[in-house]
């Protein structure tokens, strides 16, 4: 059951201690609702795809209460300072280089080296992430495909049964997703437009703003540029019923059955060479240790990352399109 809380001190004090504990609290923002998870806490994260019903992991925007929450995770360049102090609070979203000690999830970020950080100005909102005193990893708080929602009945309409806290906080003033301004590379790019315009932040910066997105369809441009996702420098092969020497395993569930050609068993593999997404199948579990294990294993001294069967299933889904596209990207090396 969907427990729609009205947004007052005690239920937002709730509210934080479930996102504390791992929870899902979908929430209002000045641009549209979000649905939030501990940023720092991987299967937390995993939760909200599954809520979604995403069937991929695209990055998603982690949420801090003021700018010292956020500066922890990543590297703020002199035009991130500036752009924070004119518009945080507000819908302007910054991609900048995360930091390598950064404990947010690899899931948040997909793998990438850079986050996707946000201030929003809601009272609600900053309350909310003030009392969890951790950053909260949040996209729309809808179905994957559907409209976002901008009010809470739309939230409970999407979502179901599958978001258990709604901090109802009224309509969303913007109704339209926050601006979001990649300052990872040389040029400022935006990519994707939203209530901050491309005007407003050359103001501040006094450098041209580039477009990565089609201005009339709002759609990316390039899709190499919002498409970009975690490809590994070495070759992965999917569905292994087996290894090989000189490979490495990333397992899932059970490797009882799981040989080494030419003898020997998965058991005995190297530490270094072995990591299990999740021992006992759990698809969050699963989902959560993606990214960071395959980083892991993606080393030169492996010849290739032999990757168990996944069953296609619920967030199963996603697993296997990161999978795939991982194992893509190795073969156009
Ligand atoms: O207004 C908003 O931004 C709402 C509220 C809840 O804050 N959130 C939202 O999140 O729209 P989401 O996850 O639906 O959109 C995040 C956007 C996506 O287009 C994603 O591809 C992009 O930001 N993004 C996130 N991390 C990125 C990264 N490291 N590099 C490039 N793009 C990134
Ligand atoms: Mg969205």
């Amino acid at each position: 059951m969907t427990r729609v809380l009205i947004a007052n001190d005690a239920n937002i004090t709730e509210a934080a201690g479930s996102i504390r504990a791992g929870g899902l609290v979908a929430f209002p923002t000045e641009t549209v609702y979000g649905l939030g998870a501990n940023a720092l806490d991987g299967q937390a994260v995993a939760g909200i795809f599954a809520a979604k019903g995403r069937p991929s992991f695209n990055p998603v925007i982690a949420h801090g209460s003021e700018l010292a929450m956020l500066e922890e995770h990543a590297e703020f360049n002199e035009r991130a300072r500036a752009l924070a102090d004119r518009f945080w609070p507000g819908p302007l979203t910054f991609i900048l280089p995360r930091k390598s000690n950064s404990g947010i999830s690899e899931l948040v970020t997909a793998g990438l080296p850079t986050v996707a950080l946000r201030v929003p100005a809601h009272p609600v909102a900053l309350q909310l992430i003030a009392k969890s005193g951790v950053p909260i990893a949040a996209p729309s708080a809808n179905r994957s495909g559907q409209l976002s929602p901008t009010a809470p009945h739309h939230v409970s309409d999407s979502l179901g049964d599958a978001v258990p806290i709604i901090l109802a906080g009224g309509p969303a003033k913007f109704g339209l997703e926050s601006t979001v301004l990649d300052l990872s590379g040389a040029r400022p790019v935006i990519l994707r437009p939203g209530a901050v315009t491309a005007e407003e932040i050359e103001s501040v910066i006094d450098e041209n703003v580039a477009y990565e997105f089609d201005v009339k369809e709002h759609a990316p441009k390039s899709p190499g540029q919002l498409l970009r996702h975690y490809a590994p420098s070495i070759p992965l092969r999917l569905k292994a019923v087996d290894v090989a020497p000189g490979e490495a395993l990333l397992a899932f569930g059970s490797v009882k059955f799981m040989g080494i050609k030419g003898g020997g068993s998965a058991k005995d593999l190297p530490k270094d060479s072995f990591r299990n997404l999740s021992e006992g199948g759990d698809l969050l579990e699963a989902a959560a240790n993606l990214f960071s294990y395959l980083k892991m294993l993606d080393r030169e001294n492996h010849a290739c990352i032999a990757v168990m069967d996944i069953p296609d299933s619920g967030i199963g889904i996603a697993i296997n399109d990161r999978l795939k596209r991982a194992a893509e990207s190795a073969q156009a090396l």
